[in-house]
């Protein structure tokens, strides 16, 4: 059987087994009795990104969850991408707020700052950019936005572990960022997810999210405790952190790998509508744009190429319904269509996934 070229494919070694077989025979699986490998993945990873404190959760979607419940969106709006994940809306109706969705720009499929100006209301509370497949947002621009409209700014940065705007790490230029460690995401976990802190956070702020992760649990010391709020289930696992640890460490190389991928691509793949080349980018996934996406999609499943659609606009999905009017998110998530380029690919994957695209786009 010929081999399969897959669209994600997590980069592991025997670091890892190694790493689970000791948590598997320790019998401490969970963080609350465990051997403390959430509390170290969380030093690391705040180490890495160099904000001021962060949150491990067991998914993105709790990290927004909680990251929102911050920001008290309740009847409240927040502007958001509809080009994304849905995570990222139900996230703000978790919260009982309403999301606002505005158009991305055609360039970089991040939300468009002119957008995001035209939609603030007296309600806006929170502006939510995702930085589409790794590529930064402009948060300059949008930073200002929030400054100047008392806004909260928080990022949902679930492509973006390793990405950087300005010099800096995503994770370290606002209020709140959320993270996923999905398994297809650049630092790959069975499930896992962070919120990242940053700039005038309160203690208290800090206190509320340690709580929300585990059932409204405060003051904890022995066998007692104190309930004062409500929470969820939400703390990482013991097995997915110590993953987390042994892949953090080869972020670095394994994000250089998948950079040089997306340099061929933007060189060597003979369309105009594709993903623009950016260093500062973790390149989690890869878009092109083509014409007939069901046809392009079938050739490159007979050639063992598997490709993915990132996203169908959430603003369509019937939970949301929105009568937003999105004209570039709607042309493009027509034809939308993500390519491997996870760094398991082979320079002849790589060779084929072009020669094939260029074929039969
Ligand atoms: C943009 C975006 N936001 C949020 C999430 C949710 O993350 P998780 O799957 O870890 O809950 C994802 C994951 O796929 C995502 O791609």
């Amino acid at each position: 059987m010929k081999k399969k070229i897959k669209l994600f494919d997590p980069v592991i070694d025997s670091k890892e087994e190694i790493a689970i077989k000791k948590i598997l025979r320790s019998g401490f699986w969970a963080s609350g009795s465990g051997i403390g490998n959430v509390a170290k993945f969380e030093g690391k990873f705040n180490k890495y990104i160099g904000s001021k404190s962060c949150v491990a959760v067991n998914s993105g979607t709790a990290a927004l969850h909680l990251a929102l419940s911050l920001a008290n969106i309740k009847n409240q709006e927040v502007i958001l991408p509809a080009l994304s994940f849905v995570s990222t809306a139900n996230a703000v109706l978790y919260n009982g707020g309403t999301p606002i969705f505005v158009d991305v720009d055609p360039k970089n499929l991040c939300i468009n700052v002119e957008s995001i100006k035209k939609s603030i209301t007296k309600k806006t509370r929170v502006v939510l950019p995702v930085h589409f497949g790794g590529i930064p947002c402009e948060l300059n621009d949008i930073s200002n936005l929030c400054k100047k409209f008392k806004l909260i700014l928080i990022e949902d940065a679930a492509h973006a572990a390793g990405s950087k705007y300005k010099n800096k790490k995503i994770g370290t230029h606002s209020f709140a960022v959320c993270f996923s460690f999905h398994p297809v995401k650049n630092l790959a976990m069975p499930v896992g997810g962070a919120i990242t802190l940053n700039g005038n956070v309160k203690r208290d702020d800090l206190e509320k999210l340690k709580a929300r992760r585990w059932c409204g649990i405060s003051n904890r010391n022995e066998v007692n405790y104190q309930v004062n709020q409500l929470g969820w289930n939400y703390y990482m696992n013991e097995f997915s952190a110590a993953i987390g640890i042994e892949q953090l460490k080869k972020l670095d190389k394994t994000n250089m790998k998948r950079k040089k991928t997306a340099r061929r691509y933007s060189n060597e793949i003979n369309l105009n509508t594709k993903m623009p080349f950016d260093k500062n980018c973790s390149y989690h996934f890869y878009w092109i744009l083509v014409n007939n996406r069901q046809r392009f999609m079938k050739k490159m499943k007979e050639n063992n190429i598997e490709t993915g659609i990132h996203y169908y606009p959430i603003h369509k999905f019937s939970l949301y319904n929105r009568n937003h009017k999105l004209p570039i998110t709607e042309k493009i998530s027509k034809k939308i269509v993500s390519l491997p380029i996870h760094p398991n690919l082979s320079e002849s994957d790589i060779d084929k996934i072009i020669n094939c695209v260029n074929k039969f786009s």
